[in-house]
């Protein structure tokens, strides 16, 4: 890759759309109230050394990592689906090479993780992880179950609403985005102090995917889009920072 190409992803990764990204402190998250930075911050321009590595290097996804029902002997209890999506430049061109993450609770709303006490179920078939490339069109896929809604400590009766984190890197470790997709007309979206921290009440309806019956599998699983566009008038919300909800 060019290095003219890489300093140009670079800036492509820099928030630059306010209304569509959460503030760094939101009260009602309380964990923004610990964490917020209480000086403006200070830029540090990226030299060449951040830009340019470490890098990804190719054949580091495994075939089978984009789908999170075949990582075990078993499949996973729960609604099969398929999460699919493109990842966008502001003028809508694909993003390829990029590196998306995804993870996210099991069926029963419970991490496959050594701090999540809420008292559902683990999944002896499901790890919650998964990743993969973009391909030629920004294209990428996942096969996956729905995630449950899970209690936290937040305030009182706080849940949240089903999601699942996603994590985006350029073709460096400095270049990085990590956000939320939501489902559909979830319940619970009025009571989520993070999904409502983006103060743009349409940048927030783009954390919500959309049902599509072109990506469903006849008689196998529902299919959901959640494009990402990392910029400009349509830029998908980010998360402050990666965190434990
Ligand atoms: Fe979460």
């Amino acid at each position: 890759m060019s290095e003219t190409r890489i300093v140009r992803r670079a800036r492509g990764y820099r928030r630059r759309d306010p209304g569509a990204q959460p503030p760094y402190l939101f009260p009602d998250y309380q964990a923004t109230r610990l964490r917020a930075p209480g000086r403006p911050l200070t830029l540090l321009p990226h030299s060449l050394t951040e830009i340019t590595g470490p890098l990804l290097g190719e054949g580091r996804v495994g075939e089978l990592d984009h789908d999170l029902t075949r990582q075990h002997p078993g499949e996973p209890l729960g609604e099969r689906i398929v999460v699919t999506g493109r990842v966008l430049d502001g003028d809508g061109r694909p993003v390829p090479d990029t590196l998306v993450e995804v993870w996210q609770a099991n069926a029963a709303g419970r991490y496959a993780h050594d701090v999540d006490r809420h008292p559902a179920p683990l999944d002896p078939n499901f790890s919650g992880v998964g990743r993969c490339l973009t391909g030629a069109d920004g294209g990428y896929r996942f096969v996956t179950v729905r995630p449950g809604a899970y209690p936290w400590r937040n305030h009182d009766n706080a849940w949240r609403p089903a999601h699942i984190h996603f994590s985006l890197f350029g073709r460096s470790f400095t270049q990085r985005l990590v956000t939320q997709m939501y489902f559909p007309g979830d319940p619970l979206f009025f009571q989520d102090p993070m999904f409502n921290s983006i103060p743009d009440p349409a940048a927030r309806q783009r954390l919500v995917a959309g049902f599509a019956l072109d990506a469903t599998v006849p008689q196998w699983a529902l299919g959901y889009r959640f494009d990402i566009v990392l910029r400009g008038r349509d830029v998908t919300p980010t998360d402050d920072e990666e965190h434990g909800g």
